[in-house]
């Protein structure tokens, strides 16, 4: 069994999508760095989504140095805003996607993205959220409306990350409560996947790629 997952890993990323000269320095730099990047499956992913949807304009929740953008930018989108909380990592992604040919196409907003959002009217075609785990919630509320029908809302870090996935696999499966003593994080994430799977305008699914997306398309009019 190990064996077998080990060369269907293997398989998998030899033919996954490979990276630009400038998406390979940024993985050199979250591995030096350990820094929590979606990687290059999720990143095929977002890249697909984009192009699938013809994305005009993308909103991410938490952008680090720019590289979840880089593959929605891959796929075509027309544009994308990036938020982070972190002024030295978004002059970083400033830089990279200079350097990657992006730059016109990219609105860098330092500052809490629950207030950036606010900002914009929209309409985002497609969104990445992956900022604080126990805001997740509210990141969609705010940007739900700003969606128009056949936009997706991305979530990233359901079955990896800083998450109890025994815990949530309980409380999903098997109707358990959270532990007393989860994580912000775990309960961030297990109240997240209970609200867009109760929000009638939207169709959502988790795909077991990378570290987990849920995906939750937006299939009825706005209000
Ligand atoms: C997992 S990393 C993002 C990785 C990025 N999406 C990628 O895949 O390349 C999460 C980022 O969210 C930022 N962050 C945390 N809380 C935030 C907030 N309220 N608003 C904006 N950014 C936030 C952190 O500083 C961190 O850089």
């Amino acid at each position: 069994m190990g064996m077998q997952s080990d060369a269907i890993q293997r398989y998998i990323r030899a033919t996954g999508a490979s990276h630009s000269e400038v998406q390979g320095e940024m993985v050199a730099y979250a591995h030096q760095h350990e820094f929590p990047i979606i990687g290059p499956d999720a990143g095929a992913v977002l890249r697909l989504l984009a192009r699938m949807t013809d994305a005009g304009t993308v909103f991410e929740f938490g952008s680090g140095y720019g590289y979840s953008a880089s593959w929605f930018l891959a796929g075509g989108a027309d544009e994308i805003v990036l938020t982070e909380i972190d002024e030295a990592e978004l002059d970083m992604a400033r830089s990279f996607l200079a350097r990657a040919g992006h730059g016109d196409r990219v609105q860098y907003e330092l500052g809490d993205a629950l207030d950036v959002v606010g900002e914009y009217d929209g309409p985002f075609d497609l969104v990445l959220i992956d900022h604080d785990k126990p805001r997740y919630t509210d990141g969609f509320e705010e940007v739900r409306e700003k969606v128009p029908e056949g936009g997706v809302i991305v979530a990233d870090n359901m079955i990896r990350g800083p998450i109890d996935v025994e815990a949530l696999s309980a409380f999903f499966a098997d109707e358990e409560p959270l532990p007393e003593d989860a994580s912000e994080e775990t309960a961030g994430i297990a109240d997240y996947v209970d609200h867009v799977r109760a929000d009638p305008a939207f169709e959502s699914f988790i795909l077991p790629v990378g570290s987990g997306i849920c995906l939750s398309t937006r299939v009825a009019p706005r209000e």
